[in-house]
């Protein structure tokens, strides 16, 4: 079993997610945490606790981080995930405890608790992991392995077409909060990031087949995710947007699925067209390798990948 910690702000594909890695059989979920991005932390918490009620999941320790971005405002997101964050699937609220942990002290406590064995899950903006980095800054040495779901490498062109950040040349995660992710990225974790180049490319979109096995299921989950599927692609998007986050998960199960390679890449954070732009140098001269150097994946098992979320989904 992989401990984890995953830091997230449910949001559509955030949800799916979570239920990937609660149903996978191979997680043990030390916490979950939201971040703001999709929508402010307290949604995304609320959020997160509705889908562990849907699950029937075992309670989890969780916290909610602060509900702006480290130094910016809040940007608006072009992409909505419907009036409650889950595609208008309207799931009944959630208890709430009487006080939420601060998610950047769940991080540090639960990193120095399970300290080597833990990979920390990040589908979300960088803000909780910068600040649990400004309190422990031995983070990067403890942790096993950093997985985001950030950036836009170059490597297929769906990255290019589905830019999620609200300029061309951004994932919406880096864009939201490009000043945590650049602490994030120079900070020395082992790093691995999923960009929107396999995130959101072209063969994630499931088939027909898949979306009819799902049809066919009987679980809620999988009338949950139909319901996500119905909100995004009754807007005229691919069903990838629902699936986004669930490469982080697949990826942490099941690496040799991905194909990574080390890229030198620095975050944009002064660019007026260009914020939160992942900048990667690929130049065969004079190549700055004094960028970080992190695992970006630029290619996948596609066909394995939706069947691993299907099947899941409809066990
Ligand atoms: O760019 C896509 C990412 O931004 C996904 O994690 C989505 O949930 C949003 O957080
Ligand atoms: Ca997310």
């Amino acid at each position: 079993m992989k401990r984890v910690l995953i830091d997230c702000d449910p949001g559509i594909d955030d949800a799916l997610a979570l239920i990937l890695a609660v149903k996978s059989g191979g997680m043990a979920i030390e916490a979950i945490t939201t971040v703001t991005g999709n929508l402010t932390a307290d949604r995304c918490y609320r959020n997160a606790r509705k889908v562990l009620a849907l699950l029937g999941a075992d309670p989890i320790p969780m916290g909610q981080g602060p509900l702006k971005p480290l130094i910016r405002p809040f940007p608006s997101d072009p992409f909505s995930h419907g009036a409650d964050g889950l595609g208008n699937t309207n799931l009944p609220e959630p208890d709430l405890p009487a006080s939420i942990p601060y998610a950047p002290n769940v991080i540090v406590e639960t990193v120095n608790r399970c300290a080597g064995d833990i990979t920390l899950i990040a589908t979300g903006p960088l803000t909780n992991v910068a600040l649990a980095l400004m309190q422990d800054p031995d983070l990067p040495k403890k942790v096993s392995q950093l997985i985001i779901i950030g950036g836009a490498f170059g490597f297929d062109r769906s990255a290019a077409l589905n830019a999620t950040g609200d300029n061309p040349v951004s994932e919406w995660n880096i864009y939201v909060d490009p000043e945590a992710a650049k602490l994030v990225f120079h900070a020395g974790f082992a790093l691995s990031a999923l960009g929107l180049d396999v995130a959101t490319h072209h063969d994630i979109n499931l088939l027909e087949p898949e979306i009819d096995h799902l049809k066919a299921a009987t679980t809620p989950e999988a009338k949950f995710a139909l319901g996500i599927i119905a909100f995004t692609t009754g807007r005229g998007f691919g069903t990838y947007t629902a699936l986004i986050d669930s490469t982080a998960i697949a990826a942490a199960l099941y690496p040799e699925l991905f194909d990574f390679t080390t890229i030198h890449v620095d975050i944009e954070t002064q660019g007026e067209l260009t914020r939160g732009e992942t900048v990667t140098d690929i130049r065969s001269n004079f190549r700055w390798t004094h960028l970080p150097a992190i695992n970006a994946a630029r290619g996948a098992d596609f066909d394995a990948f939706r069947n691993l979320v299907v099947t899941t989904l409809c066990q």
